[in-house]
C-alpha cells in the first residue's frame, strides 16, 4: 500500500529527499546565498565555489562546486538537491537563467500547495550569485580588496 508521501510526491522528489545530493556546508565557499520562506519559516543556504574556464576562447566564471543546507520540508530539500545538480558545472550566466518552473519540471512536478517551496531554491542561488558579484565589485582591477583594507585601518 502507498504511504501518503508516495501519493503526494513524484518518484523524483522522493528520490532527492531520501538521498539528497550536495548537502552540507562548504567551508571555503566563494559566495553564500541565504533565503527564508516567511510562510513556513524554512531556511535555505546555498554555497558556491567559483572558478574560471575558457569557453569559445573567452574566460567565464563557472560553478565548480555547490552545496546546500535546508532547514525545511521534504519539497524544499528535494528542490535544493535537484537545483545543485542542475547548475553544477554551468557558467554564472547560465545559472542566472534557471527558473522555478524548470526545477519543478525536473522533479516531475510538485503538489500545488508545495509550489511555494520551489521558490526558495532559485532565490537562494540568485542570492549566492549576487553575493559573488558584489564581492567582485568590491575588488579593484588588480584584485585589491578595498573592504579588507578599510577594515584594517579602523
Ligand atoms: S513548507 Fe517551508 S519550504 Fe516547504
Amino acid at each position: 500500500m502507498e504511504n501518503r508521501c508516495e501519493s503526494l510526491y513524484s518518484k523524483e522528489v522522493i528520490k532527492h529527499f531520501k538521498n539528497p545530493k550536495n548537502m552540507g556546508e562548504m567551508k571555503d565557499a566563494d559566495a553564500v546565498g541565504k533565503v527564508g520562506n516567511p510562510r513556513c519559516g524554512d531556511i535555505l543556504r546555498v554555497f558556491l565555489k567559483i572558478e574560471k574556464k575558457k569557453i569559445n576562447g573567452k574566460e567565464k566564471d563557472y560553478i565548480k562546486d555547490i552545496k546546500f543546507q535546508t532547514f525545511g520540508c521534504m519539497a524544499a530539500i528535494a528542490v535544493s538537491s535537484v537545483l545543485t545538480e542542475m547548475v553544477k558545472g554551468k557558467t554564472i550566466e547560465e545559472a542566472k537563467k534557471l527558473k522555478n518552473n524548470e526545477i519543478v519540471k525536473k522533479l516531475g512536478g510538485l503538489p500545488a500547495i508545495k509550489y511555494h517551496c520551489s521558490l526558495l531554491g532559485a532565490e537562494a542561488l540568485n542570492e549566492a550569485i549576487k553575493n559573488y558579484e558584489s564581492r567582485l565589485l568590491k575588488k579593484d582591477g588588480d584584485g585589491f580588496d578595498w573592504t579588507t583594507s578599510l577594515k584594517k585601518k579602523k
